[in-house]
């Protein structure tokens, strides 16, 4: 039982717990708890007691299906306070030894020690290639040898008040945050091919309140980005046209909802009881479609602007996975392909056992990745050759001692 982990996914829609055990073929899931979000604006906390109070409820959830008492995890960060910045780092070798890990150690470091404002701090450094003595695009330099040892690294900072504030949400409920995920980050590690990340690939993520987008090239990380618009836009608009409720327009949306206008039958109609008393008024399917169509188009725009301000929009030869709640909406790749001119498919987590039936959709990809990233970043995988991560901050050594106690026989299982 010692490879159990915990996700924490604080979204702006739902917060998800899972407790799971990653294995070499698939996460078995151990457990789950799923509670509405309370106190998140576009991926940021804006009332601590009442996103708290939305966390505890979930991991309670957890704990009580899984049995397991919960006390630490790896959380969720989105948000536009983001940022993604590439950086160098350099270090010399002494004597005719190859290079060490010791060597790439510092040379993460180096990169890291980049300037950046106090009121910022570095949430992954990702390395992306080395350099040896000038020979450039080498993957891994251990054991290799030469004088000059560069490395080249994607470096993603947030907000420190940001964090520090769903940090604080987070430990008030009980859960020590063991690492910050980034969003995108984590669903690109569930939902994305090796072939697709090698190739080069975006993963796009739509919630409720944030687009997180992460870039994949040559294996690794190259951009991140988190978008202030999201599924919840969509409602609003609809709420508007419509002039019903937020949570009756959210109704409408999934029942009835089409992103491709022209997808949709001219003649087909639906009820909806408007705001107060009055009678149920007939609606046209395809008016609600042009609707969702039009906030659709315009979160794929920010998301082109954003892949072109990145710079690598001619190395994207996989195009981009779509996922996230917002990603079921019928006639969704269809726009995203036509926006965006590129292949687009639709993913959810696959290969989940155990308790995962709630968890096989496109909304749980960032929970889900969680587990594996979150792992991956921490321990040395011992099926890598190299033992290196591909993260940074590598804590060599198990997590997991105390990580999670088995509660009372019987206590707290539904
Ligand atoms: N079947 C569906 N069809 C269309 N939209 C859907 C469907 N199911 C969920 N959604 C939308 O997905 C969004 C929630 O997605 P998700 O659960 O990924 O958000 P979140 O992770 O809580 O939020 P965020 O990541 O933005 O902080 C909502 O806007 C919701 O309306
Ligand atoms: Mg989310």
């Amino acid at each position: 039982m010692s490879d159990l982990v915990v996700g924490l996914d604080v979204g702006t829609n739902k917060i998800c717990t899972i407790v799971g055990e990653v294995r070499p073929d698939d996460i078995f899931v151990v457990g789950a708890g799923i509670e509405p979000s309370r106190g998140m604006k576009k991926g940021i906390v804006n009332d601590i007691g009442q996103l708290t109070a939305a966390i505890s409820a979930s991991v309670h959830k957890a704990e009580r299906s899984s049995g397991y008492d919960i006390s630490r995890a790896f959380v969720s960060v989105a948000g536009n306070h983001i940022a993604s910045i590439s950086s160098r780092g350099m270090v010399g070798i002494t004597g005719t030894r190859g290079v060490n890990r010791d060597d790439l150690d510092k040379a993460m470091d180096a990169a890291r020690a980049i300037a950046i404002p106090h009121n910022r701090e570095v949430l992954h450094v990702v390395p992306r290639s080395y350099s040896l003595d000038g020979q450039d695009r080498v993957r891994s330099p251990l054991g290799m040898h030469g004088f000059r040892l560069e490395l080249e690294a994607h470096i993603i900072t947030a907000s420190s008040t940001c964090l520090a504030n769903l940090e604080q949400a987070v430990e008030a409920a009980g859960v020590y945050v063991d690492r910050f995920i980034l969003n995108p980050l984590a669903s690109g590690h569930v939902v994305l091919t090796p072939e697709e990340r090698e190739m080069g690939v975006v993963v796009v993520d739509i919630g409720g309140g944030t687009t997180d987008l992460a870039i994949f090239i040559e294996g690794t990380v190259w951009h991140a980005a988190v978008i202030p618009v999201g599924g919840d836009h969509v409602t609003n608009d609809i709420t508007h046209w419509m002039r019903v409720p937020f949570e009756q327009a959210e109704i409408v949306k999934i029942q009835h909802g089409h992103a491709q206008r022209k997808a949709v039958n001219m003649m087909e109609t639906f009820l909806v009881q408007p705001f107060g008393e009055g009678m149920p008024t007939e609606v046209q399917r395809s008016g609600l479609a042009e609707i969702i169509e039009m906030r659709v188009i315009e979160i794929f725009e920010l998301v082109q602007r954003e892949i072109k301000r990145s710079g690598y929009d001619g190395l994207l030869r996989a195009g981009m996975v779509l996922t996230g709640g917002s990603s079921q909406l019928p006639g969704i790749r269809e726009v995203a392909e036509q926006t965006l001119d590129m292949p687009v498919r639709v993913a959810k987590p696959e290969r989940l056992t155990g308790l995962a039936d709630a968890l096989r959709s496109p909304a749980y990809s960032t929970s889900v990745g969680l587990l594996g990233l979150g792992l991956e970043m921490d321990t040395v995988h011992p099926e890598q050759p190299n033992g290196h991560s591909a993260f940074s901050g590598a804590k060599i050594g198990n997590l997991l001692g105390g990580f999670l106690k088995r509660l009372l026989p019987d206590a707290g299982v539904d």
